[in-house]
């Protein structure tokens, strides 16, 4: 039997990535609806990952006997103001998320549940990825700027796997996860 405070930190914490998820979703229809559909299977690839966070926490909570809650996912932004801007915002949404993987490390800690503890490890080690990767693709969106040019042809080189220090666009590369 799982702590109750563990298993409301973690039922927060799959809410927390299935938000990302559906934060991701938003975004790769933002980048489909203005044609840059290597930026937007990059962004597919993202909420797939993030919905297979969600999954993992979700059967490491029926694993130690918890209850799942699955209360409703708030709506994500939808509007941006640009390539950057998303890529801004997803940052930020990856280091949240590296936040509140810390918290549930800690209330894991304070009760010292080990096998919980033990569990996170993989996540924190994932955030480490994840966040390297969005400042990736936010470096060189950066370097782009506002050059069309520039951004089309970073488009075509995403959707090929050609950019360094990012992985491809396929939805079906095998992610590791
Ligand atoms: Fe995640
Ligand atoms: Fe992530």
């Amino acid at each position: 039997m799982i702590e109750t405070k563990i298993e409301k930190a973690i039922n927060k914490q799959i809410n927390q990535e299935l938000t990302a998820a559906y934060s991701y979703m938003a975004m790769a229809a933002y980048f489909a609806e203005i044609s840059l559909d290597g930026f937007a299977t990059w962004m597919l690839r993202q909420r797939e990952e993030e919905t297979q966070h969600a999954n993992r926490l979700y059967q490491y909570l029926l694993d130690r006997d918890g209850k799942v809650e699955l209360p409703p996912i708030a709506s994500p932004k939808t509007e941006f103001q640009g390539v950057q801007d998303v890529f801004e915002i997803a940052l930020k949404l990856e280091e949240n998320n590296t936040a509140s993987i810390n918290h549930v490390y800690q209330v894991a800690a304070q009760y010292k549940d080990y096998a919980t503890l033990s569990a996170l490890q993989w996540f924190l080690d994932e955030q480490v990825e994840e966040e390297k990767s969005m400042r990736d693709m936010l470096d060189i969106v950066k370097f782009a700027g506002t050059d069309k040019g520039a951004i089309l042809t970073l488009n075509q080189q995403i959707a090929q796997g050609n950019v360094p220090g990012v992985q491809g666009g396929g939805l079906n590369t095998n992610g590791g996860n």
